[in-house]
């Protein structure tokens, strides 16, 4: 039996790790590509003895030379602190990596698939999001590397599509979470969590009513495997996250709850260019991936995301986080 070879870039991130493990299940063979800026071996350490799973060690923003029949293009960092660490990195990777990924997916004619960003809508001015919406993006601010990088790359992955025929997938992915979420990326999820585990308080930028949409993993992952086996000539973009909408303060509250965590709350000055609402309307997504939408309960998802950091500080000094 032909086996696929599908290639996953960022592959050792967070939710790269547990799409490579649901292609495995689904008896692909995978090629993880990754430079381990954000992502680790760790991620994929239960994978790497497994026969149909590669991985390569390999910055995307250099060409590729490899066979496969799909790409899944997934890395770049995903968080503020990552990707404002080396904001021309982060351009980089999301240009020139997006350039050589769909370089290697003409060569191959192969499907290829983006993982974008609700951020491509920027501080948005309509809620919900739709696809249509064009967003309200600040190109000069300390989070445009990430905003205007993934917006060149939607705009790269029509060209190619326009231009070259290529087959592309485009899901504009909203607030995601789940175990392997990176511990120090300083999201609101990872960071109270690790705060209510360590007894830390809890910090709240501005007056914590301004809400976000909490995707987890297990259902995003699902929805970008759909999305690649939708129909011929779909290309999205396509919103892919969760309706219901959170408060922050709600969201710490629950996982104070969930966490027996004695941590107080704690409200801190808003960051630049911090979104007050974003939430995606995911029509689209339930008419095109045969009724997709997320399955996992907050509270189920959450209680996953806080085993896994439970385990994970019980396995390395925790004094120097959240410092
Ligand atoms: N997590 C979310 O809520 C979210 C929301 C919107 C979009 N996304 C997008 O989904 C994708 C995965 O995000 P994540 O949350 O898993 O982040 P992550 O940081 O855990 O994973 C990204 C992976 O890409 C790798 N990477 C970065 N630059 C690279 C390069 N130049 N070459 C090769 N590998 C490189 C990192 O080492 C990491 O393993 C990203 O493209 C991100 O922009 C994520």
């Amino acid at each position: 039996m032909y086996r696929e070879t599908v290639v996953v870039t960022g592959g050792a991130g967070f939710i790269g790790s547990h799409l490579c493990e649901r292609l495995l299940a689904k008896g692909k063979d995978v090629l993880c590509v990754d430079n381990f800026f954000t992502g680790t071996k760790r991620n994929v350490a239960h994978l790497v003895n497994e026969p149909f799973f590669e991985l390569i060690r390999h910055d995307i923003t250099f060409p590729l030379y490899v066979e496969a029949d799909g790409i899944f293009n997934l890395a770049s960092p995903a968080s503020p602190v990552h990707y404002q660490s080396d904001p021309v990195q982060t351009t980089k990777t999301n240009v020139h990596g997006s350039i050589n990924m769909l370089g290697l997916a003409k060569r191959l004619d192969a499907p290829i698939l983006q993982a974008s960003t609700s951020e491509v809508y920027g501080d948005p001015e309509v809620h919900p999001q739709t696809e249509e919406y064009a967003g309200n993006v600040n190109p000069i601010g300390p989070r445009s590397c990430y905003d205007e990088g993934k917006r060149c790359a939607e705009t790269l992955f029509f060209d190619y599509h326009r231009q070259h025929n290529l087959e592309i997938k485009v899901a504009r992915i909203f607030n995601t979470y789940g175990p392997r979420m990176h511990a120090e990326d300083g999201r609101v999820v990872s960071n109270f969590v690790g705060q209510a585990l360590l007894g830390e308080p809890i910090t709240v930028y501005g007056d914590g009513e301004q809400t976000r949409s909490f995707c987890f993993v297990d259902d995003m992952v699902d929805g970008l495997l759909r999305l690649m086996e939708s129909r011929d000539g779909f290309t999205g973009p396509l919103n892919l996250g969760n309706e219901r909408e959170t408060t922050i303060l709600e969201l710490a509250e629950v996982i104070l709850e969930l966490t027996g965590s004695s941590s107080e709350i704690v409200f801190e000055e808003l960051p630049e260019d911090d979104p007050q609402r974003r939430r995606p309307d995911c029509s689209l997504a339930r008419k095109e991936l045969d009724d997709w939408s997320p399955a996992t309960s907050l509270r189920d998802g959450l209680r996953q995301t806080i085993d896994y950091f439970d385990n994970l500080f019980s396995q390395y000094d925790t004094t120097a986080l959240h410092q």
